[in-house]
């Protein structure tokens, strides 16, 4: 039987901010990233388009053996991840896991102790109010707050992360958090992980960050542990594969350069033709 790879899925490349956490943190495994970059950004789209290209995406990744598929996209999640389990998993492939983004990152809020907790997601996210739901599930106490931050994506996806005006854009988008005495601030979207240390020098000292990238690989690492007969069928091979929906030079280079030195001569990237 071939070995099974962890799949990891975004609606573009931001993603690769996940991902990059889950390769410091369990460096053994076989992992397939599939970005569809084509169709980015998702936030702005219908639900019933939402959930279709997240059906199909994760339909690919099935396909090409991944036992295991992490939506690392929180719109995907929100939008998408119940239905996937409900409609597609269970008829599909039920032997087979994928989990979300938002859940990992709601526990660790709760853990952290958090009261005052302030959620940048895109607007998708912050309408599905999914982070609300989940986090009131876990502690109704809790105070959140969300601004939805649309120009975001599409700055970091253009590569423009040394853009002046972004920091105009992050200023805009902070205020009514920080006016709200926030003692957390979630960054809700895979993308802003790329451009944390500018978030980081924006919001005062007081105020806690939370990295999805690293909470979602130290939740994987735990999920891994508790579920020993599914994480004995994986390959630890090393082995790497990114697919896009969109290549050229440009997104090609982005790659590298989003994942730094965990991407090898050796890892192959290639489009994935409908
Ligand atoms: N990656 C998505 C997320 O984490 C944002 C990009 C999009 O709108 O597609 O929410």
């Amino acid at each position: 039987m071939k070995p099974f790879s962890i799949g990891v899925f975004d609606s573009g490349l931001g993603g690769l901010s996940v991902l990059k956490d889950i390769l410091d943190e369990l460096p053994q495994y076989n992992y397939i990233y599939f970005g569809d970059n084509a169709r980015v950004p998702y936030s702005g789209k219908s639900a019933e388009l939402i959930y279709e290209y997240t059906r199909k995406a994760v339909d690919f990744l099935m396909k090409k053996n991944c036992l295991l598929v992490i939506l690392a996209c929180n719109t995907a999640t929100a939008i998408s991840l119940p239905k996937i389990q409900r409609e597609y998993l269970i008829h599909c492939y039920p032997e087979r896991r994928v989990l979300g983004i938002i859940r990992p990152t709601v526990e660790a809020i709760v853990e952290k102790n958090s009261k005052r907790v302030g959620i940048m997601a895109t607007y998708a996210t912050v309408i599905s109010k999914s982070f609300v739901a989940e986090l009131k599930k876990l502690d109704d106490k809790i105070d959140v707050y969300q601004n939805a931050c649309p120009l975001l994506v599409p700055v970091i996806e253009e590569g423009e992360v040394q853009w002046e005006g972004l920091n105009l854009l992050l200023r805009k988008y902070l205020a009514p958090l920080k006016e709200k005495n926030i003692d957390t601030l979630v960054l809700g979207c895979t993308h802003y992980g790329l451009i944390d240390k500018k978030i980081r020098s924006l919001v005062g000292p007081s105020t806690k960050i939370l990295s999805e990238g690293k909470v979602t690989a130290q939740k994987l690492k735990e999920y891994l542990k508790r579920h020993s007969a599914l994480e004995k069928k994986l390959a630890k091979g090393k082995k790497r594969e990114y697919y896009v929906s969109d290549l050229n030079e440009r997104y090609k280079k982005m790659i590298r350069f989003f994942l730094g030195k965990r991407f090898s001569k050796n890892d192959k990237i290639s489009q994935v033709k409908e």
